[in-house]
């Protein structure tokens, strides 16, 4: 029998053709992250020049028994100058059936454990829509704590959306045992 354990590995061409089909339309989408069609040639450059890995913007697929569940990102920010002061951001996006699982907390619990692992940042932030209540459960449930309210910082289905600005910081992460989506080891 084929376990359920989550992992993280490098994006595959044929997980960005899967990506593109769940993810160009509202539904897929869900209205929290739909902006419209967005061109995806430079996420595909991206994989052909540095595996969309090691730069200002990276991704990992999740896969849970094997199957591609979705992705992560991580994405650079400065809070100053580059050398001293860089964080990361990250980002999710399940595939619609993938939903609904717990398979976004412990996703984004293995990316923090892989950020803290294998880069020197101090902290890792997150921003997302105040009505994003699976996302916001998901934040806290792994330890980041609301920052603050970056007020319409979002032009989305036409009109403007406030965003809430989270983060963790290194001593405060809480790495436990390697993850699977029903929170069994
Ligand atoms: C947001 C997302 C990552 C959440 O992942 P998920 O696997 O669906 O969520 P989980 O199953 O881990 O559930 C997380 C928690 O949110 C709760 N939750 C889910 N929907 C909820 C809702 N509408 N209201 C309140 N709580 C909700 C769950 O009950 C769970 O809490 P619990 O463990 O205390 O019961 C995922 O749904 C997704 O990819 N959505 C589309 C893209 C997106 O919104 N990305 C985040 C952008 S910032």
């Amino acid at each position: 029998m084929m376990s359920d354990r989550l992992e993280l590995r490098p994006v595959t061409e044929a997980d960005l053709d899967a990506f593109d089909l769940a993810f160009q339309s509202e539904s897929g989408a869900t209205r929290h992250q739909w902006f419209g069609f967005t061109p995806t040639v430079a996420l595909r450059e991206a994989l052909r020049t540095r595996g969309l890995l090691a730069g200002a913007d990276n991704m990992l697929a999740v896969t849970v028994g094997g199957e591609l569940a979705g992705r992560v990102e991580w994405l650079e920010r400065r809070w100053g100058r580059r050398d001293t002061s860089l964080c990361w951001e990250i980002a999710i996006g399940l595939l619609p059936e993938s939903r609904g699982r717990g398979i976004g907390t412990s996703a984004q619990r293995e990316l923090v454990r892989y950020l803290f692992t294998h880069t020197r940042v101090e902290r890792v932030q997150a921003t997302t829509d105040p009505e994003n209540k699976a996302e916001i459960r998901c934040l806290e449930k792994i330890g980041f704590q609301l920052e603050g309210v970056v007020r319409r910082a979002q032009w989305r289905g036409g009109r403007w959306h406030d965003q809430l600005l989270y983060s963790i910081l290194r001593d405060e992460f809480d790495p436990q045992p390697a993850s699977s989506p029903d929170g069994s080891a």
